[in-house]
C-alpha cells in the first residue's frame, strides 16, 4: 500500500490506460469521496476514450469507445440493491474480447465477480484530505498493468 495525490493518481490511472489491453476487469474499491471516479476517468483518458467521461448514475453502467477501437465499460454498482438485478444490465455479456471494464462498488455484486481481476483498494488518510492510500491486488489471471508508482507522495 502507498500514499497518492491526486495527481498521482491520475498520473498513474493515465499509464494504466495507455498500458493494458483488453479483455479486463478492473475493480475499484474504497468508500465515498475515495477516489474511485477520478481513477476510472484517469484509466479512460489513458485507453484514448472519445468525449467526455461522466459518472454512470441511473443507468449502472456507461460504455465509451476508445481511440484504440476498445470499448471502455465504466460501471457503478452503488446504486444496485440486489446482485440479481444484474442480468438486466448484460453482466453476463461484460468482459468480452475488445472491453476494458472499470467496476465501482464491486461488492454489490455479491458473488457475481469475475474471477481474472485486478483489485484496487482506495481508503482515505486521517489528517491529509488531499492524500489517498492505494493497495493494488491480482486474482486470478488478469491482462497485465503498470505497477504502482514508487517514489509517490
Ligand atoms: N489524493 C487524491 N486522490 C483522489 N481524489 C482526491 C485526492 N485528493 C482529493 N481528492 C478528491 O476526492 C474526490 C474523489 O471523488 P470520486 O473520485 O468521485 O470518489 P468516489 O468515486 O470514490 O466516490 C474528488 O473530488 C477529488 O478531487
Ligand atoms: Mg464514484
Amino acid at each position: 500500500m502507498i500514499l497518492v495525490r491526486e495527481n498521482e493518481l491520475v498520473e498513474w490511472g493515465i499509464e494504466v490506460g495507455e498500458f493494458i489491453k483488453p479483455p479486463a476487469f478492473l475493480l475499484l474499491r474504497g468508500p465515498l469521496g475515495s477516489g474511485k471516479s477520478v481513477l476510472a476517468r484517469s484509466i479512460a483518458q489513458g485507453v484514448g476514450v472519445k468525449g467526455p467521461v461522466t459518472s454512470p448514475t441511473f443507468n449502472l453502467l456507461v460504455t465509451y469507445p476508445s481511440l484504440r477501437g476498445y470499448q471502455i465499460v465504466h460501471v457503478d454498482l452503488y446504486r444496485l440493491s440486489d446482485p440479481n438485478d444484474l442480468w438486466e444490465l448484460g453482466w453476463e455479456d461484460l468482459g468480452a474480447r475488445d472491453q476494458i471494464v472499470m467496476i465501482e462498488w464491486p461488492e454489490r455484486a455479491g458473488i457475481f465477480l469475475p474471477r481474472d481481476r485486478w483489485e484496487i483498494r482506495l481508503g482515505f488518510v486521517d489528517d491529509d484530505e488531499l492524500v489517498r492510500t492505494i493497495l493494488l491486488e491480482k486474482h486470478g489471471d488478469p491482462a497485465s498493468i503498470p505497477g504502482l508508482p514508487s517514489s509517490a507522495t
